[in-house]
């Protein structure tokens, strides 16, 4: 049976364990020289209805080194814009290519595709949900600290759809993670709920910046107005006084803290460029 990955809930612990595995051992070998040419003859189509630098990068380079082909697909330049059913859409694609990787606003189209495609659909971020963004993440915190296990992350900023899914991975994994949020942007009783009442002693949720980031080993920040709120950014300035992640912010994190963003990043607002730039 095709499996999707629509959200990081999608995953069992085992799931992530081989995924990290694998790309760990495949980077090794690139570097190497190896090139493991695993998926030859395989194409994935990428359709992108927001803006992409790395997301689409990663996909389509990934794709060239394992030996597959990508087709990227403006929602504009598809019949998708000119109001074709998703649901046919995803038939003919399935027809044609071996994996979907879609990025769009409303979560709900890439249920739809996943639903109506006979190929496996991956959400390259929705309104909701980033899960590739976190799964690689998370590969960077096994790299630098040498698991994730024991290792305390702080959420400062938006409870957006990369906080979304962080509070899905640290459910799964039973991660360490303390979310701050302003009250009016704390990530929704709905994602929260889906965690599951056994996950509320290791992911925790607090209005204030300070408290999150107390000996904290990760401090992880995003834009305070995502793709499609543009236009909420002025009132939104206002709400996250206090919220930037600068070098005051973090004396109180653990001397070796790691500072993460998934970018771009606004300087200046979410992230001091002290903090941005330096090691
Ligand atoms: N929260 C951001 C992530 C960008 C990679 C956005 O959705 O715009």
């Amino acid at each position: 049976m095709k499996k999707d990955l629509l959200s990081l809930l999608d995953l069992e612990k085992t799931d992530f364990e081989d995924l990290f595995d694998r790309a760990l051992q495949l980077k090794k070998r690139y570097a190497q020289g190896i090139h493991d040419r695993v998926l030859t003859g395989k194409s994935l189509g990428l359709i992108f209805d927001k803006k992409s630098t790395r997301t689409r990068i990663a996909f389509e380079t990934a794709m060239i080194q394992l030996g597959g082909h990508p087709i990227y697909m403006s929602t504009q330049d598809t019949q998708i814009s000119r109001n074709e059913p998703a649901e046919d859409t995803a038939r003919v694609l399935s027809r044609y290519i071996d994996c979907l990787a879609m990025r769009t606003f409303d979560h709900a189209l890439v249920e739809t595709f996943a639903a109506a495609s006979s190929i496996p659909v991956i959400n390259a971020l929705t309104d909701w949900f980033h899960p590739c963004q976190i799964l690689s993440d998370i590969m960077t915190i096994i790299e630098h600290k040498g698991g994730y296990q024991n290792v305390k992350i702080a959420w400062v900023g938006d409870g957006n759809n990369v906080a979304n899914s962080w509070v899905n991975a640290a459910s799964v994994l039973g991660l360490n993670l303390m979310v701050a949020c302003p009250e009016n942007h704390m990530v929704t009783q709905q994602i929260i709920n889906a965690s599951g009442a056994d996950a509320m002693d290791h992911i925790r949720f607090t209005t204030d910046p300070k408290e999150a980031v107390k000996h904290a080993d990760v401090v992880y920040t995003d834009v305070w107005a995502s793709m499609g709120e543009e236009d909420e950014l002025e009132n939104r300035l206002a709400a996250f006084d206090g919220f930037q992640v600068n070098k005051d912010l973090l004396t109180r994190a653990a001397p070796d803290v790691l500072v993460m963003h998934c970018l771009p990043a606004h300087r200046g607002e979410e992230i001091s460029e002290q903090v941005l730039e330096a090691p």
